[in-house]
């Protein structure tokens, strides 16, 4: 059965940060729907990704070129379906780490936050929102997160990541209501895929309760369903795992 009941049955997919947990967990399960006709996974190394039934291809967020060249790659086999951006960054080994406090505020670190997690899906955006299909339900995802909703900030902290995720929350606000008034049953959202045992996550995950650290198996099912149930009138937001509407 598909999980994909609500869009186009030979439908166009293109995930981009194939390579990452959360991406490579989805381009698994997308491989296996049978609504999707075509499959595009898209990252940085794409000799790194097991090809399986999805045609691979490069895309580094921050050069623009690569994206373009992914959008037409994506766009000839047809009109597009689907995207969905899994790339992001939190930390990077040696030299980036979520402050902890203003003291270690880094202008350079807060670039390239917002290079990758804000202005990278954005240019995704640019480049494949023209080539969507008009005539039936679309979806633009990109993953956000929770810690990225302003009213949500108890903790302070991790200030590249929450802002930049807050800026990608604004960007992905703003493009879904221009492109609306060409492509009126297009939905884009910003999603939360819960707390998931990746890279990403790792170095963070110790306290978190039994039960709510996801495989990237689990949540890539939970993102497909809450695709799957967004509608039009949802564009723009930011939504959770289970389907609960994230205020900014
Ligand atoms: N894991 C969680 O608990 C959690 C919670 C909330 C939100 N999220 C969000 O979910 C998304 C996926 O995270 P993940 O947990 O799957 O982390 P991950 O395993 O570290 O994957 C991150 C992916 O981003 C890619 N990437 C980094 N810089 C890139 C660039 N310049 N161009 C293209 N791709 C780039 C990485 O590619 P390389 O393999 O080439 O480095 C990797 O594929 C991120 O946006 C993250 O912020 C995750």
């Amino acid at each position: 059965m598909s999980a994909l009941s609500t869009f186009h049955p030979e439908s166009n997919v293109a995930v981009i940060g194939a390579s990452g947990g959360i991406g490579q967990a989805l381009v698994e399960l997308l491989a296996t729907d049978p609504r999707v006709a075509s499959l595009q996974a898209f990252c940085r190394s794409p000799e790194s990704l097991n090809r399986g039934r999805a045609k691979i291809g490069r895309v580094d967020v921050t050069d623009e070129s690569s994206i373009s060249a992914a959008a037409e790659a994506t766009a000839a086999s047809g009109p597009v379906d689907l995207v969905i951006v899994a790339s992001g960054i939190l930390h990077r080994e040696p030299d980036i780490q979520p402050e902890k406090s203003l003291r270690e505020l880094d202008p350079q670190n807060l670039m390239t936050a917002f290079s990758i997690n804000a202005i990278g899906p954005a240019m995704v955006a640019k480049h494949f929102l023209p080539h969507m299909r008009r005539d039936h339900k679309t979806v633009f995802a990109a993953m956000s997160a929770r810690v990225g909703s302003i009213s949500d900030n108890r903790l302070g902290g991790w200030a590249s990541y929450r802002s930049s995720k807050a800026a990608l929350n604004m960007l992905l606000k703003t493009i879904s209501i221009e492109h609306a008034r060409q492509y009126p049953r297009s939905v884009i959202a910003g999603l939360h895929p819960g707390t998931v045992a990746t890279n990403l996550s790792s170095p963070f995950t110790r306290r978190v309760p039994e039960g709510r650290l996801f495989t990237p198996a689990m949540s890539a099912e939970y993102l497909l369903r809450v695709i799957n149930a967004l509608e039009p009138a949802d564009s723009g937001g930011l939504f959770a795992w289970n389907g609960e509407r994230i205020e900014f």
